[in-house]
């Protein structure tokens, strides 16, 4: 049978985890799961490369938990998906310091991604770490060996560097690495509560997969609407990018008929926005309730994360061990007992 392809992704543990998120990348990593070894890395190491104070890694601790649960509250089952912290398989800083031989900073500096992160972050002085950024990414990606590499539309140019790592080793030392795609989902981006294009953490607009109910009602009654629209009697398009309510219908209404039904009232003027809401409110929880299930049961099982994360962090080590060794002998550095560990792992 041939191997399944791998798959590596992530997320930095710098807050949990919510619809936007959820529509992004989350539904797509539970499908994958079935058709590929999937890997999820919680990128502590990414973390500190614009967090590094002490409170900053105490938080973040406490993240990699939340976002634990998440992944196991929408359904990615640690039987099928492997999860771990980066942190717990450093072996991937010493393949990232190899790499990091064979990127120019100039070339680093160019890198669209880092520019807007350090542009968003008002990052005056990059330390080296944030430059290593995303040449820590490509060690993550490539210690497995992955082929494909869901993310969203902003990581995209981290894998064209990638690929362009694994190509410049391959041709200085021999054929090591694959070169990975990106997968990058074709949702469109959830627009936060207040209307603005996207849901964010930091900008304070987003609906946790978390969130207990009364904050999920809380947070659609208060739902940017159209402004146009000062009376429930005044027909407007709930198409319009800018009704957001509606957005999250289609998304998240698992009853599409009741959607068009509302959608043809409000163009007729017919229904008032608490309506629209008030539905939306039903159908998030139809929503969100199993979720919410699976991740109580998780959270009242403390025990089982732990688990989870050192069973991750065992299954990949020897892997990183194994490509490690590997890349060091194709570069001819000294030896490292590579045939067995390589007929294990690769
Ligand atoms: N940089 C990614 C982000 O901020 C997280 C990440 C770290 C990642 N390592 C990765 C994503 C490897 C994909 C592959 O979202």
């Amino acid at each position: 049978m041939a191997k399944k392809k791998r798959v590596l992704t992530g997320d930095r543990p710098t807050g949990p985890l919510h619809l936007g998120h959820y529509v992004g990348t989350l539904a797509n990593r539970v499908r994958l799961q079935d058709k590929y070894e999937v890997f999820l890395l919680i990128a502590d190491y990414h973390a500190l490369t614009t967090k590094p104070e002490k409170a900053d890694i105490l938080a973040a601790r406490e993240y990699i938990r939340e976002i634990v649960l998440d992944y196991l509250a929408v359904g990615i089952d640690p039987e099928k998906t492997t999860i771990y912290v980066q942190s717990d398989v450093p072996e991937v800083c010493e393949l990232a310091l190899l790499f990091s031989m064979l990127v120019t900073l100039p070339r680093v500096e160019r890198i669209p991604t880092l520019k807007d992160m350090i542009r968003d972050q008002k990052i005056e002085n990059p330390s080296m770490g944030l430059m290593l950024y995303p040449i820590l990414q490509a060690a993550d990606i490539l210690h497995v060996k992955a082929e494909i590499v869901p993310v969203g539309k902003d990581q995209e140019s981290h894998v064209e560097l990638c690929r362009e790592i694994a190509r410049r080793f391959n041709s200085l030392y021999g054929e090591v690495f694959p070169e990975p795609e990106a997968l990058i989902g074709d949702v469109p981006t959830l627009p936060g509560i207040d209307g603005r294009a996207k849901m964010s953490k930091s900008l304070g607009n987003a609906i946790f997969l978390s969130d207990p109910p009364e904050e999920v009602a809380r947070k659609v009654m208060q739902m940017f609407t159209d402004p146009i629209r000062i009376r429930p009697d005044i027909p407007a398009d709930p198409d319009a990018p800018h009704n957001v309510v509606f957005r999250y219908h289609e998304a998240f209404n698992d009853d599409q008929a009741e959607v068009e039904e509302l959608k043809a009232r409000y163009r007729q003027g017919k229904v008032g926005d608490v309506e629209v809401k008030k539905r939306l409110i039903a159908a998030l929880e139809r929503f969100l309730a199993p979720i919410r299930e699976r991740r109580a049961y998780y959270a009242a099982r403390p025990h089982l994360i732990d688990e989870i994360l050192a069973a991750g962090a065992a299954k990949v080590r020897p892997i990183s061990q194994a490509t490690l060794a590997e890349a060091r002998e194709a570069m001819g550095l000294s030896a490292r007992p590579l045939a067995e560990l390589k007929a294990r792992y690769l």
